[in-house]
């Protein structure tokens, strides 16, 4: 599990800590840094697939010239917060007692390039080191391997997955691997109704960001009995107007087409359901599915869902994410889900907001509010957050040790 993200001249972000739990929820008014928190973790899944930092950053083409991956929102050149030249992100990885904490600092190699370096990078488990790597130093510390690795390794992508084969088998470096698979199968669902609306061949069954593949993902649970029961009854509680069953016709392409089956009996297929409806098919089909990824990060989760549907639908999050196989990080600029969250999500949930006349932003627990558990109760905190109180009730809470050290002028 993800247990926190420190984001140092990141974006936004001059040095915030976010606490991740089984399920987190983002909220904060817009332009506030929500989106930034999700570069972030891009970023970190970008070098957990194996690509270097200008690949990660930049975006990469695959050899067929088709884009394999999107560059993190405003490239190269936003990634670093403005006036600094080197960024950093430290995240710690727990498993049951166990702790590994990563920190990469990264910067242009000629300010204004887009060719980037590692200036310093840093694992340790169980406050052990494992390896430091300084580039002024030039030098890696492993103390378990005799060669020199300094010789081989490349400046422009994290020792991390550099060394990845060559630690695989000593037990003393078990947590290195289970934190690269963590941060490889992050996803970001930023999900497109059209996309979910087209048909999708049968060994397609990794949903896409987009939400593509929904039909081929959706007809793979079926295949188990016991997952297509949980999965229709989260389906009619979440969509009671509409549907009912699934129907997987295959069409002369080979390819599989989704059908919905509503409660008087009629068959529409997807390219004619409803916007929400498919969002919420995605968003189950993501929690569901086998082999799913460990953490997924959902945009402006309550987007054209009824709040009375956004109940069923935080439901579900902290029923999957509870059992400890995923994580799910969510953003929104709705209040309301506040007081919907259960007792673990709101120990979970950070307020994102600016510093009074800068452009620095803040990322605070919003249990951390004088009276959170009583506003909570009233409904008090959702009317706080839209009224922009919440924002100066944290502002006037700054500086009470939470080590962050700078007072501010609220
Ligand atoms: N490199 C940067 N340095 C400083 N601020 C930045 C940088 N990149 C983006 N920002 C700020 O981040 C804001 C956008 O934050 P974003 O995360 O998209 O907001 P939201 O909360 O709506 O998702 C922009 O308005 C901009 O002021
Ligand atoms: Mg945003």
């Amino acid at each position: 599990m993800i247990d926190h993200i420190i984001l140092t001249s990141f974006k936004n972000f001059s040095n915030e800590i976010i606490r991740i739990g089984p399920f987190s929820l983002i909220v904060g008014a817009n332009a506030s840094g929500k989106s930034n928190i999700r570069d972030a973790f891009r970023f970190l899944h970008g070098l957990g697939r194996g690509y270097t930092l200008s690949e990660a950053i930049g975006g990469k083409f695959g050899d067929g010239g088709q884009l394999e991956w999107r560059e993190i929102r405003g490239g190269p050149r936003y990634l670093t917060k403005i006036g600094e030249k080197i960024f950093s992100i430290s995240v710690g990885f727990r498993v049951n007692e166990e702790q590994l904490d990563f920190s990469i600092a990264a910067g242009q190699e000629i300010l204004g390039a887009d060719t980037f370096r590692v200036w310093i990078e840093e694992v340790s488990v169980n406050d052990n080191e494992i390896y430091r790597w300084e580039a002024d130093k030039e030098n890696v510390l492993l103390p378990d391997f005799s060669m020199n690795f300094a010789d081989i390794l490349r400046r422009d992508q994290p020792i991390l997955t550099q060394i990845h084969s060559l630690v695989e088998e000593k037990v003393k470096y078990r947590l290195v691997p289970g934190f690269i698979d963590m941060i490889a199968s992050m996803r970001f669902l930023d999900l497109v109704p059209d996309r979910m609306r087209e048909p999708s061949y049968p060994s397609q069954v990794v949903l896409g960001d987009r939400g593509e593949n929904l039909p081929s993902v959706l007809n793979e649970i079926c295949a188990d009995r016991e997952a297509k029961q949980m999965m229709m009854e989260w389906i009619r509680e979440l969509t009671p107007m509409d549907v009912v069953d699934l129907e997987f016709p295959l069409g002369p392409d080979g390819r599989i087409y989704l059908m919905l089956k509503e409660r008087d009996g009629t068959v529409i297929s997807a390219s004619a359901a409803s916007d929400g409806t498919l969002r919420f098919l995605a968003m189950i089909a993501a929690l569901l599915v086998r082999d799913s990824s460990r953490l997924y990060f959902f945009e402006e989760i309550d987007n054209g869902i009824h709040p009375s549907r956004l109940r069923l639908l935080v439901d579900l999050i902290e029923t999957q994410t509870a059992k400890g196989h995923i994580q799910v990080v969510a953003t929104t600029h709705s209040p309301e889900l506040l007081s919907i969250v259960n007792e673990k999500t709101f120990k979970h949930t950070s307020v994102v907001f600016r510093r009074e006349g800068t452009n620095d932003a803040i990322i605070r627990p919003v249990s951390e509010i004088p009276n959170a558990i009583e506003l909570r109760k009233s409904q008090g905190l959702g009317r706080l957050l839209a009224g922009g109180w919440m924002e100066t009730a944290l502002a006037f809470t700054e500086g009470d040790g939470d080590g962050n050290g700078e007072e501010t002028t609220g």
